[in-house]
């Protein structure tokens, strides 16, 4: 059953279009046309994707007649550099890409970032179209129209918000994602239920078995659901307004963030950062925010059951606090956390003192 949303901001004339569909993969040619009055579009992917998803996405663009040029970056992060985005609009530029033509971004969520800002900066701004392959970018990246790229300086300091004009996620192109992968994705899932959604944190733990040995149609209930809760709160807050709504979508990112960056973002994946953070916020949060303890309970043991880590890895305390205090959200010098009074609700980012923090990270394995 192909799951269709569409996400309105009261800021733009046009809509974006999200649709969530086990094979929707074989129906891109005509989503494209559907949408856009494209006649080519420059499909920029890695060359790990194009070789296991490519054939499929140039098949469907060609059964539509829309020309796919190619644009290959490198993968992972690195694909965020300065120099692939200049490569970009070069090779835009060879291909004659114009204002009506499209970008469509198939791969993980560095694809969609460094291909939509490529399509918001080409030509003060171009349409594009989001193929995410990650549970990741399916879930969380692809919704929200945050593109951007990296710098020496720190991640995402470079980018603008250009809402994708549509969204084709195929859960069955997950199947060839490693199992790790998968699993850390799935924690932004978990945080979609916790700060928002009750039913949908319910449903994970009714399928958590089948979601950690990666069954499609368990996958396809829950992206569906998590694009959902995403939706609703990025439409209230396009913009991530001081303490406004969309400051929720940081839960478990305070420290999940610190974490990435203590470990030059290589140890930790960022879902599995995430995770840990989220253990602790909820900790916190029983503390400050009146979060139940079996609520606590629940929330650690579907991150089990989902087989994301409980405990950092070797992480000095202090290293962890320069961390955060270079974080981009934070507020003046003062790191504030997001917390959760239940399950399905988060409150507004708040300051907790720094000896309460310290010793929920001494107790999750900081070291002194
Ligand atoms: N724009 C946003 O709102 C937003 C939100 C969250 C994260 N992000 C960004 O997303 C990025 C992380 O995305 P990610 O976790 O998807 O990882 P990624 O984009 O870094 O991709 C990771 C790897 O997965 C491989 N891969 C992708 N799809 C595959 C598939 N179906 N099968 C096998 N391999 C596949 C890729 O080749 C790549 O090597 C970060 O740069 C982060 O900043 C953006
Ligand atoms: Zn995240």
């Amino acid at each position: 059953v192909p799951h269709t949303l569409v996400v309105r901001y009261p800021a733009r004339p046009r809509a974006s279009r999200i649709v969530v569909a086990r094979g929707a993969l074989a129906g891109l040619g005509r989503f494209v046309r559907t949408l856009t009055s494209a006649t080519t579009v420059a499909l920029v992917s890695d060359a790990r994707v194009l070789a296991l998803h490519g054939t499929a996405a140039r098949r469907a663009l060609a059964r539509a007649g829309v020309r796919a040029v190619p644009l290959i970056v490198p993968r992972g992060e690195r694909a965020k550099q300065p120099r692939v985005l200049a490569r970009l609009w070069d090779r835009m530029a060879a291909a004659r890409l114009a204002r009506a033509d499209a970008v469509v971004a198939l791969g993980g969520g560095a694809i969609g970032d460094v291909a939509g800002f490529a399509a918001a900066t080409w030509l003060r701004g171009v349409p594009w179209i989001g193929v995410p392959t990650t549970v990741l970018a399916q879930v969380d990246s692809s919704v929200g129209g945050k593109t951007g790229i990296d710098l020496a300086a720190g991640k995402n300091l470079v980018g603008a918000f250009h809402q994708p004009l549509g969204v084709l996620a195929d859960p069955d192109t997950l199947a060839t994602l490693p199992g790790r992968q998968r699993r850390a994705g799935l924690a932004e899932v978990v945080k979609a239920g916790m700060i928002a959604d009750a039913a949908l944190f319910r449903s994970l733990e009714r399928d958590a078995g089948a979601l950690a040995r990666g069954d499609a149609g368990a996958l396809e209930r829950a992206i569906v659901r998590a694009i959902r809760a995403k939706t609703r709160i990025v439409q209230r807050d396009e913009r991530e307004r001081d303490g406004g709504p969309r400051t929720a979508l940081n839960f478990g990112h305070t420290l999940g963030h610190a974490l990435e960056a203590a470990h030059g973002y290589r140890r930790l994946l960022h879902g599995e950062a995430v995770a840990i953070g989220m253990r602790i916020a909820a900790r916190l949060s029983v503390r400050e925010a009146g979060l139940p303890g079996r609520e606590l309970e629940r929330l650690e043991g579907l991150l089990d059951r989902l087989a994301l880590p409980r405990r950092m890895p070797p992480t000095s305390l202090a290293r962890l606090a320069q961390a955060m205090a270079h974080d981009k959200k934070r507020a003046g010098r003062a790191v504030r956390w997001v917390l959760t009074p239940r399950v399905g609700h988060a409150s507004v980012p708040r300051l907790i003192s720094s000896r309460v923090v310290r010793s929920a990270l001494l107790d999750a394995g900081a070291r002194p």
